[in-house]
């Protein structure tokens, strides 16, 4: 069985689908850890209530974002992690993590890449016009939003969209390609 290590900022729906694809076997995986970079992330309680290890790591109680980022190597080696799995991190990714776990850390990001990277990428989507939205899983690279493709899936942008509507479209569409893309991922190590 592969372990994943979920790292969140926020809300934690994405790590909720992943944990509810491997309840339901069709992710087959273990999360072992769920790492937070802030301490109130709404998807902490979740990952509690449900008997998932947690950790936080804050940024301000570091000297430099690689000390900070060593500390989140050293503990999602503690788990034993096979798979990285960025679910609304919003945080760059430096060197610490990037020369542990290239090649074996994914994420999720609310666009069709390339069209749309970095933040508030529903936004950027509605501000420019297009007629199709999506969302893409990705391996993590040094690039923000660019490294190889795993999975898209596209949705409609409906005349009357707002910001929070093409998300919520999106987001459903996110909860169901990450879990996939997370086995494929999982497919590859060996
Ligand atoms: C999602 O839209 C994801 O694509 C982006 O951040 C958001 C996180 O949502 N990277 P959640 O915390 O998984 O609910």
């Amino acid at each position: 069985m592969h372990n994943l290590g979920v790292l969140i900022s926020g809300r934690g729906s994405n790590m909720m689908a992943v944990h509810d694809h491997i309840q339901s076997g069709a992710l087959g995986a273990e999360i072992s850890v769920v790492i937070s970079n802030k301490p109130q992330a709404q998807g902490l309680t979740f990952a509690v209530e449900n008997g998932i290890s947690t950790a936080v790591f804050e940024p301000k109680d570091y000297a430099s974002n690689n000390a900070y980022e060593q500390d989140i190597v050293t503990c999602l080696k503690s788990f034993k992690v096979d798979l990285v799995v960025l679910a609304g991190y919003m945080k760059l990714v430096g060197d610490p993590m990037l020369q542990a776990y290239e090649g074996r850390m994914v994420n999720i990001h609310p666009s069709l890449l390339p069209s749309f990277k970095g933040l508030n990428a529903q936004k950027q989507a509605l501000d420019y016009g297009v007629k199709v939205a999506g969302c893409t899983a990705h391996y993590v690279i040094r690039d923000v939003d660019a490294g190889p493709i795993i999975l898209q899936a596209a949705v409609p942008v409906l005349d009357d969209d707002t910001e929070a509507s093409l998300s919520a479209r999106i987001l459903e569409k996110e909860h169901e390609i990450f879990s996939m893309a997370i086995q494929e991922a999982l497919d590859q190590l060996n």
